[in-house]
């Protein structure tokens, strides 16, 4: 199996990371050359972080990095792959765009998936000339230590193609869910509203960021707080979501007024240093 992991931010790096561990051959593109130097880093990085704690011996992780190459031009990195994962920005006009300009570098039974938390997996893949190909696969943040991916199936998508895609994500070490192409499928949508609720209690003075996460963590035993995990998700994309869940579900989903002014003044979370939280430059947590 040869894959193309299109976007090489937080979940392009992180894709590319377990499928090469898992042995698959992988490329990793980016349009930004800057982000695709990032993204590698990112992976080398990880590999070298699981052999620093005895996860992974030092040979099966230069094996694993041989098996990833880093592609800046789109044709290149396309060209024969049978599994296309586009993890680009959450943004509909780009992901049918590139899509689209993918299809036609593949051969005809690739497959194409996107990772998108909240577009509809049917409108990305309307792009298509054969939209049964497309699919969504949803990973989780960070992709190395989350158990699921999401397999979501648009109105078009045609079993073989979704066999595929579980085959694959079952191949990369993931267990997989089916569900069906609706508004934050099964977790976005949950996650997003818990988080999003998290905001409104902050802005309400309920409690402190620390106590919210707090009691959410030890009270409801979520292994982190919707406060945190916003930070890690990362505030713009949880804007994006819950602005794509307010235009179909409806105003339940209105983005609580501080995370919006959180992303105006640039706080998006533990990538920018600052969110409701502060990192230093590791993205360590210092405040
Ligand atoms: N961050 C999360 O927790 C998370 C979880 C699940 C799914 N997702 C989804 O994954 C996707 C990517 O999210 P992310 O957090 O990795 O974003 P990110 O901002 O970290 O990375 C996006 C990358 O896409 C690149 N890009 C933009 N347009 C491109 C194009 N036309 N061709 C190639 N590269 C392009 C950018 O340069 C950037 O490096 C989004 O659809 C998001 O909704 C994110």
């Amino acid at each position: 199996m040869l894959l193309a992991v299109l976007g090489a931010g937080t979940m392009g790096a992180g894709i590319a990371y377990v499928a090469a561990r898992a042995g698959i051959e992988t490329r990793l593109h980016d349009a930004g050359d800057e982000a695709l130097a990032g993204g590698l880093r990112r992976v080398e990085g990880d590999l070298a972080g699981a052999v620093a704690r005895g996860k992974l011996d030092a040979a099966a992780a230069e094996a694993a990095r041989a098996r990833l190459t880093a592609v800046p031009r789109l044709e290149e990195a396309a060209a024969g792959a049978d599994l296309v994962i586009e993890a680009v920005v959450e943004d509909m006009a780009v992901k049918r765009g590139l899509v689209a300009a993918v299809e036609p570098l593949v051969g005809a039974d690739a497959v194409i998936a996107t990772n998108t938390s909240a577009l509809s997996v049917t409108e990305i893949m309307a792009a298509l000339a054969d939209p049964g190909r497309g699919v969504g696969m949803h990973f989780f943040n960070p992709v190395r230590a989350m158990r699921l991916c999401e397999l979501v199936i648009g109105l078009e998508t045609r079993a073989s193609t979704v066999a595929v895609a579980e085959s694959a994500a079952r191949g990369m070490g993931k267990e997989t869910v089916r569900v069906r192409d609706v508004p934050g499928f099964a977790t976005s949508r949950i996650n997003a509203v818990i988080g999003n609720e998290a905001f409104f209690m902050l802005a309400e003075g309920v409690a402190s960021a620390e106590d919210i996460d707090t009691a959410v963590r030890l009270g409801l035993n979520h292994p982190m707080g919707p406060l945190e995990m916003a930070d890690l998700v990362g505030l713009d994309v949880r804007l994006a979501v819950l602005g794509e869940l307010r235009r179909s579900l409806g105003d339940k989903y209105r983005p609580a007024p501080l995370m919006e002014q959180y992303v105006k003044a640039g706080r998006l979370g533990r990538k920018t240093g600052r969110g409701v939280y502060t990192y230093d430059p590791e993205g360590n947590r210092v405040s």
